[in-house]
């Protein structure tokens, strides 16, 4: 291939004392590679090897470094539950996020061990020597609609009673209409649905307000048949 390139011009005079040659000096410096001469014979631009520049690889880590600085001090350590702008757990921690709690419960938290605890005990489990049927965990308390339990701490009631399909009886509890306003006995309520494992909606003043109301006139406790014909929604 080299050779080609000189021996298409034969005729061309040579300077050399020796006459004329078939073959041309090769030029001086570097002789081209293969890849570098093309078949009509012109040269390509020389890509030569060179060392990469140190400054690059500086750059190169830098960049890195930034990028590390910048992910740890952005992402939380990493930790899914930290977002932006909190870099980590610690900070969450030392904001003090807590959900306030519903008025109600506290007020209700507070009465419950001084009106009803007596008999349904602290923890709302009830008691056989009293005939006391338990309020944790009770059909009656987690009712989606707290009429028939509105009723029944206004005005008191007395045996039998079906509790959780257990029969009570012997026991009367004692009308509350006189003890406290619509307020408390809303808190009362809204705390013994929501303690306990009891699962229910809270209870509103409006609501006690509405039946005490309605029943003023009736005397005496309730039985419960009357309270079961009391229409909830369960
Ligand atoms: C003197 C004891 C006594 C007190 C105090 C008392 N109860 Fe009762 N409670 C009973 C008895 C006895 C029954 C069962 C009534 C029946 O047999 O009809 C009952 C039934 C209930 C029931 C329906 C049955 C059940 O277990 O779910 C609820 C709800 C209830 N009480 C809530 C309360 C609340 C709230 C208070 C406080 C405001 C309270 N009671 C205070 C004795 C009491």
């Amino acid at each position: 291939m080299k050779k080609r390139r000189f021996q298409s011009q034969p005729s061309t005079p040579s300077p050399s004392p020796a006459g004329p040659k078939t073959q041309a000096e090769p030029p001086r410096g570097n002789p081209p590679s293969r890849s570098q001469v093309t078949s009509g014979g012109d040269t390509e631009p020389i890509a030569r090897r060179a060392a990469v520049p140190a400054i690059l690889f500086g750059l190169l880590a830098a960049c890195l470094f930034w990028a590390d600085v910048h992910i740890m001090g952005h992402g939380g350590e990493l930790d899914a539950r930290v977002h932006y702008p909190f870099n980590s757990t610690n900070e969450l921690g030392q904001m003090h996020i807590t959900i306030p709690e519903d008025p109600r419960m506290t007020m209700g938290r507070e009465l419950y061990p001084r009106a009803c605890a007596s008999c349904h005990q602290t923890d709302g489990s009830g008691g056989v020597s009293q005939n006391c049927p338990p309020l944790a965990g009770s059909d009656w308390v987690n009712t989606k609609d707290p009429n028939r339990l509105i009723h029944l701490v206004l005005k008191g009631a007395t045996g039998p009673i079906v509790v959780n399909g257990k029969t009570w009886s012997g026991g009367t509890m004692t009308p509350f209409e006189e003890s406290f306003g619509n307020a408390e006995i809303a808190a009362i309520l809204s705390y013994v649905r929501n303690s306990w494992g009891n699962k229910a909606p809270m209870v509103d003043e409006a609501e006690v307000a509405k039946v005490r109301t309605a029943i003023k006139d009736k005397r005496g406790v309730y039985n419960s048949d009357e309270l079961l014909q009391m229409p909830v929604k369960p």
